[in-house]
């Protein structure tokens, strides 16, 4: 077992092979965080939770004086009962007042891993994997009931925690808040890594030094969103790629969320992640139990690189499922990008014809096809096949995309509905609206009420006919336009602030039915771009598009940013026909992801055909080094402004696939760029030279690769094999 109790001590120390974790059980069941970090074998905690000052409360039933909860390491700090700092929960009692204040009232220690009710998370292969505890909690006074919930899977550097709330009283309970994860520090001494952005420009890098109050990021937008991901990293001050202690934290959740660091008078650290607090209520009845959201920990002393690789492996392992988590994905050239909403069966079939000659294993026909969709003013709701732009319906230019021998793809927006569509004719209240005020459109749409079973029911039947009466091999999910207006007319006025979370609850149930009907349908993820880049759409979808950006400069920051814990294999990236680069490039940077086209195939010159060819022989014998490889991130565009570089190394160390971008041209006499994660020992061929060096050569001194690739825009890649 990787968790242990000294029932002595009362403390729980839940190890990984790279981490220790330490819960105390103190004086009155106050659950005290000891410790998050390398591994520990000895247990010296006593000193660590007496720390009192003055105006600081202190119970005086717990024997210490120096004891209070205002600034002990508390492993869920509650709101109101002498914890002044941020409290991970907040629950108001029949008596109306939100004092809350839970103690140490049983455990468990098991095998495997509970799932989440209604909820995705990552989960364990086998019992071996990993270990739980389960903690509950009391709340004496109100008859709250609050299980702490941790697994370590202890060969991964990886623990995953959650909250179940509970009402064992006889009257409603409200809860104000309730993050999942909550981690006190005893130093401020960190860094704090965010990934921020918008549309088009997802995931940007931003790293702050923590400083005493409140700091974070946090979303409010009923997605996770683009502007702020649900992804945060504690790194030691001056922890670089290679070196230093990283802690990772991602919530396993594509709604609002909140994470949120603060440093208090005494130069500790609260770190909390979880459902964002604004906009959000839940009533409990009496015997309901709330499952709140999971959140994934990785830490490591190896540097911000390693930290990224635990998170890689584990969500490759443990979180992505169904038929294509191993299986070879299919190379798509998608039709956005090509012909936007202009299109019909000929055109669509013409470029298959081109795409298929060229190697592209599946079409993909993005939006547009149905209701009367020319543009994106109408028909979001209808799906029904325009018959305008596809006569005879799908069949003909299904059966004429499988005829050529390639797969067929098809695109829908299932959580929204145009004003103008026949759906929205017909019901006109399943719309996200509250009484009395028109909603705001954006993207000239609303998003639907999936709170709701029936219109979830209607939304079902409409893609299941598509689904069931054509032979489709993939999806793309999108969704394009954030959460204004919330409320919803089926819940009563006290019940309102439950919506935005009902709201994730009724998507995850459709993508649910459909991943469990479907399981051979490929299905991908998108929400204009990467604005639902999070581990929760992962659990279903095994890709997700990564940004409407595909300018390969630009996507060069994206996916250094989205890198920082989601894999390779998650990273959905086109080459498009955007011209600041040649195609060359674009091959090189897309080849970084799931890979794909996303251009109209016809307009391709002789000279582009080839490049193209040439890619996709390079895509198909690399295929299993990206997807089983390690990402080292070389040289960052964020901190260099010249080019940027990365590396994928197999498990074995005996592939490594080497990419440079050249952003803008530069002077340099000499450039030795040093390669990591070889093996020492190991002999390496280039296949650009044909030379061998050793791993250790080319990690000490580097490949020199001077006036490579300088030039605007240029790129080169190079191979090494054992
Ligand atoms: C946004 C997506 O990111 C694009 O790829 C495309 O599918 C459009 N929506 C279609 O409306």
């Amino acid at each position: 077992m990787s968790i242990y109790f000294d029932e002595q001590k009362k403390l729980f120390r839940l190890d990984t092979s790279g981490s220790s974790y330490v819960i105390g059980i103190y004086d009155q069941g106050y659950l005290l965080g000891l410790y998050y970090g390398g591994r520990i074998e000895d247990m010296h905690f006593d000193r660590f939770m007496t720390r009192i000052n003055s105006f600081s409360p202190y119970n005086p039933k717990v024997k210490d004086r120096e004891f209070t909860p205002d600034s002990a390491p508390m492993e869920y700090g509650c709101n109101g009962a002498g914890d002044f700092r941020i409290s991970a929960l907040c629950v108001r009692n029949a008596n109306g007042d939100n004092v809350t204040d839970i103690r140490y009232a049983a455990h468990r220690i098991y095998k495997g891993k509970p799932a989440i009710a209604d909820m995705p998370a990552t989960y364990a292969l086998d019992e071996a994997d990993c270990t739980t505890l389960e903690i509950d909690t009391v709340d004496r006074v109100t008859g709250l009931e609050v299980t702490l919930v941790y697994t370590v899977f202890e060969t991964q550097s990886v623990m995953t925690k959650s909250v179940r709330v509970h009402n064992a009283s006889d009257s409603p309970l409200v809860i104000e808040r309730v993050f999942s994860a909550c981690n006190d520090f005893p130093t401020m001494d960190f860094d704090l890594i965010t990934l921020h952005g918008r549309h088009a420009r997802e995931r940007h890098i931003e790293r702050r030094a923590l400083v005493h109050g409140l700091q974070g990021v946090s979303s409010k937008r009923g997605a996770s969103s683009h502007n702020q991901n649900p992804f945060a990293a504690l790194v030691r001050s001056g922890a670089t790629e290679e070196s230093g202690e990283a802690y990772g934290f991602n919530f396993v959740y594509s709604g609002n969320f909140s994470a949120v660091a603060e440093c208090d008078y005494n130069a500790s650290t609260r770190f909390l992640m979880g459902i964002n607090p604004e906009s959000f209520e839940w009533t409990l009845q009496s015997g309901e139990t709330f499952f709140a959201p999971e959140v994934v920990c990785v830490y490591t002393d190896k540097g911000i690189g390693e930290m990224s690789r635990i998170f890689h492996r584990f969500y490759n392992r443990n979180l992505i499922r169904g038929t294509f988590k191993d299986a070879k994905r299919p190379l798509l050239i998608n039709s956005w990008e090509a012909a936007y909403f202009d299109f019909d069966t000929q055109k669509l079939l013409d470029f298959a014809d081109e795409a298929k000659a060229l190697g592209i294993e599946m079409l993909v026909m993005d939006d547009g096809w149905f209701g009367k969709r020319n543009d994106d003013t109408n028909s979001l709701g209808d799906w029904y096949v325009n018959t305008d732009k596809l006569p005879g319906g799908l069949r003909p230019l299904v059966d004429g995309v499988h005829a050529k021998g390639m797969k067929f793809g098809i695109w829908f927006e299932p959580e929204m509905i145009s004003p103008d569509s026949d759906l929205f004719r017909a019901h006109p209240d399943w719309h996200i609206h509250v009484q009395g005020r028109d909603p705001m459109l954006s993207r000239h749409q609303y998003v639907i009420d999936m709170s709701r079973e029936d219109v979830r029911a209607n939304i079902w039947q409409q893609m299941y006919k598509i689904l069931s009466e054509n032979d489709i091999d993939y999806v793309k999910w999108d969704f394009n336009r954030h959460i204004s207006d919330a409320g919803s007319v089926s819940l009563p006025s006290e019940r309102q602030k439950e919506f935005f979370h009902r709201y994730m609850l009724g998507t995850y149930a459709l993508l649910e039915k459909f991943v469990s009907t479907f399981p051979n349908i490929l299905l991908e993820g998108c929400s204009g771009g990467g604005g639902r880049f999070d581990p929760a759409m992962l659990y279903y979808s095994p890709q997700i598009w990564t940004s409407d950006h595909t300018d390969p400069i630009e996507r060069l920051f994206i996916q250094f940013g989205t890198s920082m814990c989601y894999p390779t294999s998650a990273q959905s990236a086109h080459v498009s026909a955007c011209d600041r680069t040649g195609y060359e490039t674009k091959g090189n940077v897309a080849m970084w992801g799931t890979f794909g086209y996303e251009l109209d195939p016809r307009k391709l010159t002789a000279e582009e055909k080839e490049i193209v060819r040439r890619q996709i022989q390079d895509y198909h014998k690399y295929y299993d080094l990206h997807r089983r490889g390690d990402l080292y991130r070389l040289v960052s565009p964020f901190e260099n402004r010249h080019y940027a570089a990365w590396e994928i190394v197999s498990p074995e160390k005996d592939e490594c696939l080497f990419t440079l971008v050249c952003l803008r041209h530069f002077f340099c006499g000499s450039l030795y760029l040093r390669l990591r994660g070889l093996d020492p020992d190991k002999m390496y061929t280039c296949d650009l030279d044909g030379e061998q060096y050793s791993g250790n050569f080319l990690m000490r001194v580097g490949y020199n690769m001077t006036n490579l690739a300088n030039q605007d825009g240029a790129s080169i890649q190079i191979f090494f094999h054992a």
